[in-house]
């Protein structure tokens, strides 16, 4: 960016409100889409899911690679094996679904179908660099076996476009020695995993349409499910078709399998399914579009959804109308983008489209029970997008939160606890707290409400803090007979009443400390004083395993703090954890989710500590006041103690605000934003967790960070000289504008505000302004001012802000937060 440039935008921006820079620019008009690539993520870890989907779609197609393919598809150059029509996007565990893979070929070997590449294990082709093609709605590349390939998708059903050369092409290699030209597909019963436990595919050889189902795991839970597929076919003539197993092809209407392991003639065992030729209808490069629609109910389902949503195979109509439903997804957020980076702007809107990505909707797809609700999958897992991913989709789709929210007070209602994770219908694991528990809390504490029955939540919640489930791994809470008794979670922990792995006892303890403290806040809120006073009580309990002499040093050196989170025995005596166990300073990966992990989940004690979202007054008393508490944190920051690709780690951003140092706040989320949020394949720091990354990109650009579960975001700059953001229900616009912004980001520090054109000096607010609509107007300048600064100013905290003993209902409480006008709150727990 030139100079001249930057000064011209800066003159602009001062001189106008809220501009819209392609306007101004008189440029071609803003596409959001130019600003959303998909790719990003798709590297070093990031497991985003880079192909076409609808919002929340069901059906997401994607080239399957050999490689890193937790997502599906990833830029590291590993070879693609088939085309799949369903994953998870940005996950942990195992790669996701990608069942049935489909994969074209331009012919066999001796036009011997025995000849051809079917299997798993012998099909797959390197996919050409340059050829890749990622947009929202599209994806596309090309093989190095002739082949193009070109993909978009409606919410249930995949369209896949193949371009065949017409000829075997003739190169100085030996790839297609004895090949006779007809395009030919494998259509695979394997999943991305391999985890088929049975399956099958069926011919109607007079259509040609193929149809498949099997029993599969899910990557990161228990249990199996069954998936369905429909295929058809359209631009060639149907030469003849059939079905391999076991190593061998040949011509059958259908085909069974059982993993039987037998692997006669060179078979994987798990590989097997349908194949089908083709001979074109004229010479020359042709193409050939395959539908194919999925299903969790049945293959006749699945053939209804692809009927019902793609009736002509009209490729261009379909990615259209994608590419429309994305540009309404994302507009409730408007940018004045003028002058800045044009990356920082493609790691924003490519962060807001991540999150839109999962949870999926399967309503009328679930046949697991049967309800009137909604049913979403693919929370994957709450653990991470409990702390801002669903607060974003709150923000800009409180619509589709509103289903989601309902949609996990249905799985309660079925399955008798609320998920910590779920994925493919199944149970998936449980990494801390009940953090569905947080979720819940903070929809409601912002009028999510329409059609959610609040009393079968919040009884959810009772049973996750009360009640103990056999399998805790999956689902509630461990440990709870100590958890009530003694208040913490002893290392040494005997638990006779459920099963799961005895460890994280440090982390588990400051989740369900805070988990309760957001089901007291609801509780207080609806006027249930006792279960109030109960769970504010319980969340006190970090305090127990907080070890005030702990020492910490870092290879030999004393760092000078004191004071942390250690874990405790049954019999009350400390035991020792390093506090640094768990960051890049000591075994990073000692902490996953395995029985030698450590007493700290995916974190150091040292990260842990300051996890104390409901009571930071208190914490910082403990760790010695605000000065010695900004040192710390600052500590934390500048050294390989943190790690910003856990998202953990997102609220140590802003705690600062609790310190009345909102300035630091906004100085550290510059510093982790680019830096360590880049647009590019490699741009994300770890693993998106289905667009969580995302949101912390998202919110801090927009300067309003959420706390979880309660009615704050603290405030810092936006990173654009105005934003907008319109509630698409209310239809309200909050507008946060800067003055004085500088695109180079020297001026990150407000030195006063005004909210509704009232001096505004409190460093955080409510979500008010974006249920009501309204302007806060930050003066910026060079240097940390007293904005902000006065513990009345800062955010409120359980010891500080006297939160307790208040009794109203929730009319009363939202009320207060004056958000009773623009939605309709249902009485609760009357
Ligand atoms: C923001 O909203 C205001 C008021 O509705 C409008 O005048 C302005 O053009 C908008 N700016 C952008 C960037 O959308
Ligand atoms: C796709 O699903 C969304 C909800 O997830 C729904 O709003 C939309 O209407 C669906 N589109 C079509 C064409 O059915
Ligand atoms: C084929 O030719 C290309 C250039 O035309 C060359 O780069 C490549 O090395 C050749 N491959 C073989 C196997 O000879
Ligand atoms: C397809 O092409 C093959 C070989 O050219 C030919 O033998 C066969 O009859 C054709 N089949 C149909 C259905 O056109
Ligand atoms: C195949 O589709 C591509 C679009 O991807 C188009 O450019 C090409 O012209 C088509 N080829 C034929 C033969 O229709
Ligand atoms: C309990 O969860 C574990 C995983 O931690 C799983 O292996 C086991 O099958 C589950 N048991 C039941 C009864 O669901
Ligand atoms: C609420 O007030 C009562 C009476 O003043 C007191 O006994 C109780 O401890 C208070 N509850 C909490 C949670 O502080
Ligand atoms: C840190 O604490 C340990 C005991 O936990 C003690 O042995 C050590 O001397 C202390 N280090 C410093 C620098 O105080
Ligand atoms: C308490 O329990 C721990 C762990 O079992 C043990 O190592 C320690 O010696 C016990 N302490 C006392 C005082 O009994």
């Amino acid at each position: 960016m030139s100079r001249s440039f930057v000064q011209h935008g800066r003159i602009l921006a001062l001189l106008v409100s809220c501009l819209l820079y392609g306007l101004v620019a008189g440029q071609t008009p803003f596409n959001v889409l130019d600003f959303v690539d998909p790719l990003i993520g798709t590297a070093a870890g990031g497991h985003v899911f880079p192909g076409a989907t609808m919002p929340f779609g069901m059906a997401k197609p994607v080239a399957d690679v050999l490689g890193e393919n937790q997502g599906g598809f990833s830029t590291d150059s590993s070879a693609v094996y088939g085309f799949s029509h369903m994953h998870d996007s940005g996950t942990g565990g195992s790669p996701s679904m990608g069942n049935f893979p489909i994969w074209p070929q331009i012919g066999c070997v001796n036009d011997d179908i025995q000849r051809c590449a079917l299997e798993r294990n012998a099909r797959s082709a390197v996919y050409l660099k340059d050829s890749v093609v990622s947009k929202p709605g599209y994806f596309a590349l090309s093989l190095d076996n002739a082949m193009t390939a070109e993909m978009t998708a409606t919410n249930r059903t995949a369209l896949y476009r193949f371009g065949f050369p017409g000829v075997i092409p003739k190169d100085n290699t030996t790839q297609f020695d004895g090949f006779v030209y007809s395009p030919t597909y494998a259509i695979d019963l394997t999943d991305l995993p391999n985890t088929r436990k049975d399956g099958g595919a069926k011919i109607d050889f007079a259509t040609g349409r193929i149809t498949t189902s099997g029993t599969f795991n899910p990557s990161f839970g228990i249990g199996t499910y069954a998936s369905y597929a429909c295929f058809d076919f359209k631009g060639a003539k149907i030469r003849d078709a059939g079905v391999w197993k076991a190593g061998r092809a040949g011509v059958a209407p259908e085909v069974r399998v059982v993993p039987d392991g037998v692997n006669t003639n060179g078979g994987t065992g798990l590989s097997a399914g349908a194949w089908i030729r083709f001979n074109q209808t004229a010479p020359g490069p042709t193409n050939m579009t395959v539908r194919v629609g999925v299903s969790f109910i049945s293959e006749e389902k699945a053939c209804r959804n692809a009927e019902t949503e793609i009736p002509d195979f009209d490729f261009a109509k379909v990615r259209r109308a994608s590419e429309e439903a994305w540009k309404v997804k994302l507009s409730p957020i408007s940018v004045d983008s003028f002058g800045i980076n044009t990356d920082l702007q493609k790691s924003f809107w490519s962060g807001l489209y991540r999150n839109f990505i999962s949870p999926q909707d399967y309503t009328g797809e679930n046949p697991l029970w049967k309800s009137d609700e909604p049913y979403y999958d693919s929370y994957y897992c709450i653990w991470d997008s409990y702390r801002s991913m669903h607060q974003l989709i709150t923000l800009i789709d409180p619509h589709s939160q509103t289903l989601m929210i309902r949609s996990l007070i249905d799985i309660y209602r079925h399955e008798g606890w609320l998920p910590d994770c779920r994925m493919s219908l199944c149970k998936g694991f449980t990494q801390g707290g009940s953090n569905a528990d947080t979720l819940l809390v903070d929809s409601w504490i912002k009028g999510i409400s329409d059609g959610v029955d609040w009393k079968t939540a919040y009884e959810a919640m009772i049973k996750d803090a009360e009640v103990e489930p056999l399998n805790w791994s999956v689902e509630g809470r461990g440990g709870l007979r100590s958890w009530k008794t003694l208040g913490y979670i002893p290392k040494d922990d005997f638990d006779p009443i459920g099963s799961g792995a005895f460890t994280r006892s440090i982390s588990r303890t400051v989740e369900y400390a805070y988990n309760d403290y957001n089901i007291a806040l609801m509780a207080q809120a609806t006027g249930k004083l006792e279960d109030a006073e109960k769970y504010f009580k319980r969340s006190h309990n970090w305090k127990n395993l907080f070890k005030p002499d702990q020492n910490s040093t870092i290879r030999d050196v004393d760092t000078g703090f004191r004071g942390f989170l250690q874990p405790k025995a049954i019999n009350g005596s400390w035991e020792y954890q390093d506090p640094i166990v768990c960051s890049h300073e000591l075994n990073f990966d000692g902490c996953y989710l395995n029985p030698q992990g450590t007493e700290t989940y995916e974190g150091s004690p040292w990260m842990y500590t300051f996890y104390v979202p409901g009571d930071m007054a208190e914490l910082i008393k403990r760790l010695g006041g605000p000065d010695t508490f900004v040192r710390r944190l600052d500590f934390y920051h500048e050294t390989q103690i943190q790690y910003i690709g856990d998202e953990q780690a997102f609220l140590l951003v802003y705690l600062y605000h609790y310190a009345g140092r909102p300035a630091m706040s906004a100085q550290r989320a510059h510093f982790y934003i680019p830096s360590f949020f880049t647009a590019t394949n490699g741009g994300l720091p770890g693993n998106d967790d289905s667009g969580a990354m995302g949101s912390f990109v998202v919110l801090t650009m927009l300067g309003i960070f959420p706390n979880p579960g309660q009615n704050v975001y603290f405030i810092i700059p936006p990173f654009f000289p105005c934003v907008n953001i319109t509630n698409p229900v209310s239809g309200k616009t909050a507008t946060i504008r800067n003055i004085n912004f500088d695109p180079a980001y020297r001026n990150i520090y407000i030195q006063s505000a005004t909210l509704n054109g009232k001096p505004y000096t409190k460093n955080w607010i409510t979500h008010d302004l974006f249920l009501h609509g309204g302007v806060l107007e930050l003066t910026l300048g060079s240097r940390e001012s007293e904005w902000g600064t006065k513990p009345e100013d800062r955010p409120p905290s359980l010891s500080t802000s006297g939160f307790v003993n208040k009794t109203m209902s929730q009319q009363a409480w939202l009320d207060e937060l004056d958000i009773q006008n623009s939605i309709s709150v249902e009485p609760v727990l009357a």
